[in-house]
């Protein structure tokens, strides 16, 4: 039996602009993580694919095309073929999460990660961190649409990452442990819709978009040079900025501006919104002095779930 994990992860700036070209940072949060098993089954079986938490089991049948595809299948089918193995596998590929789901922590990046990770070392193929993140990608297309390639890459490298869409990923060194507090709205978020929905919103006027995207962009480049020396004040300044940008783009919701509002109040150095937006997760970057405050004041303002990380 081969088992293996992958993180989850939360965007810290540059979220939808990363799809129109502007850089964007992410980090792992090794705090909820999807696991993947893989063992052999009976002979003649086949590759059945189980999710018992959300109640699918999955036989891999004849191939269909890759739109049409369970998520599953196609992490499965695309692994099999980037190794070199056959289909013909008598095989149980199990998957389990503690990520929510729709919240923009990369639930479905994760488990395909944790799949390709175990299904390659079950076959002893050695698949770098670039090669993972380009398999998992092919399945965020299926997801996502039009995926910029963060959530695959943070999540496969487990590092902090400066990310612009179509280069490699640059991980980076944080120049002094910070701690952010991860705080859910409760609202799930289709990220498909929302970035369908911007997409709407920058045809009908390309000239004020490029230049909320440009404004996010100087934000990232900015905030990249203030976590590698250490400058966490200012970090999260520019947290408070990227999420008024994040405002105008209009994906922010009066649930998303209560926790901002509660963590800033409760002496957070910044808060904003975290992927996709309209729900899911706000991020508040923190002092360790401020932690139970800014914790207990996310919770008072209707948190559903609080998670604290340390970003080193
Ligand atoms: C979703 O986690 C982040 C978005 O920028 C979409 C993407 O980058 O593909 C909203």
């Amino acid at each position: 039996m081969t088992v293996a994990y992958a993180c989850s992860k939360v965007i810290l700036f540059g979220e939808h602009a990363v799809v129109y070209g502007q850089p964007a940072i992410a980090v792992p949060v090794p705090q909820v993580r999807a696991t993947a098993t893989v063992e052999d089954a009976a002979s003649g079986e086949g590759v059945t694919i189980a999710a018992r938490d959300l109640d699918v089991i999955h036989r891999l049948g004849n191939p269909v095309p890759d739109d049409e595809a369970h998520p599953l299948e196609l992490t499965v089918r695309n692994t099999f073929e980037r190794i070199g193995v056959s289909e013909r596998q008598d095989l149980l590929v199990e998957v389990a999460s503690t990520i929510p789901i729709a919240r923009g922590m990369g639930s479905g990046a994760a488990v395909a990660t944790a799949i390709v990770r175990a299904l390659s070392a079950h076959f002893g193929a050695r698949l770098t961190a670039s090669e993972v993140s380009e398999l998992v990608y092919k399945t965020e297309m299926v997801h996502h649409g039009t995926p910029s390639g963060i959530d695959n890459s943070v999540i496969a490298f487990e590092k902090p990452v400066y990310f612009i869409k179509g280069e490699a990923p640059q991980t980076f060194e944080v120049g002094r442990l910070f701690c952010l507090v991860v705080a859910d709205t409760g609202v799930s978020s289709s990220t498909r819709e929302i970035v369908a929905d911007v997409r709407e919103s920058w045809r009908a006027d390309p000239e004020c978009y490029d230049s909320l995207f440009a404004d996010v962009g100087s934000v990232v480049m900015a905030a990249r040079a203030s976590i590698a020396s250490g400058d966490t004040a200012e970090a999260g300044r520019l947290m408070n900025v990227n999420q008024a940008l994040l405002e105008e783009i209009g994906v922010s919701s009066p649930e998303i501006e209560a926790l901002v509002g509660a963590a800033r109040q409760a002496g957070a150095l910044g808060a904003k919104l975290s992927g996709a937006g309209r729900g899911g997760n706000v991020i508040a970057l923190i002092t360790s002095a401020v932690r139970q405050r800014v914790v207990s004041a996310l919770r008072s303002a209707g948190a559903a779930c609080v998670i604290t990380t340390d970003v080193k």
